[in-house]
């Protein structure tokens, strides 16, 4: 079940604030569209120096951007990895599994609104991210319908995130008090167990 909720703030300080009440210090997170880094550097706060968090863009200038800012806040180089590749495919880079995972699709803002994130890859990416969340973790899509292909990638995410286990995930969907027809909306995906497949757990048996 889909829960609708209505948020007065940013959809991506709500993003935040879901995230923030997840996340402990030692946790690993994942920014799957680093951009200008402002989810990063939210997620290399939250988890401490002790924590990992992987950024994933296709745009170097992404990379660049981003590293200026962490330096900028004095974040210890080794507790991130910013990663000049398709978020598709994350498994390949994170270690151990992650406790959230970001995604904001769409351009690079001050950027090339051509280079945006696409369907294949970003259902890929999904698919790869749910199979990171560890138990308690939590997966934020920001998705903008009204951006040019926007919408097709937006109906993607939500036949995906329809098709989850409805056993095993907790979805709820945030849009802004005043939001109209094509207005951005956020998705927040919790992570309740691993499996609650009685047969791939005996002991429940
Ligand atoms: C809306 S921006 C992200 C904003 C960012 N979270 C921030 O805080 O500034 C979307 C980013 O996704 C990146 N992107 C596009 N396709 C991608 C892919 N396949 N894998 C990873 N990043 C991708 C774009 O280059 C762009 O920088």
């Amino acid at each position: 079940m889909i829960e609708e909720k209505s948020t007065s703030v940013s959809l991506l300080v709500q993003a935040h604030e879901l995230v923030a009440g997840v996340l402990l210090a030692g946790d690993t997170a994942v920014d799957a569209t680093i951009g200008n880094g402002h989810d990063t550097l939210f997620l290399t706060r939250c988890v401490g120096a002790s924590g990992m968090v992987y950024g994933f863009d296709v745009q170097q200038a992404a990379l660049i951007n981003s590293r200026e800012r962490l330096e900028a806040d004095k974040v210890d180089g080794g507790c991130y990895q910013l990663i000049c590749e398709s978020h598709a495919g994350m498994e390949h880079y994170v270690v151990g599994q992650a406790k959230a995972v970001m995604f904001n699709l769409g351009y690079l803002p001050g950027g090339d609104k051509t280079r945006i994130t696409h369907a294949d890859s970003t259902s890929a990416a999904l698919l790869a991210a749910a199979g990171l969340i560890a138990c308690g973790g939590i997966l934020t899509v920001m998705c903008y319908p009204g951006h040019d292909g926007g919408d097709d990638e937006a109906r993607m995410v939500t036949k995906f995130i329809n098709e989850l286990d409805s056993e095993q995930w907790v979805v709820a969907r945030y849009n802004r008090v005043e939001a109209k027809r094509w207005s951005p909306y956020l998705w927040a995906v919790t992570r309740s167990s691993a499996n609650s497949d009685p047969a791939d757990n005996p002991t429940e048996l």
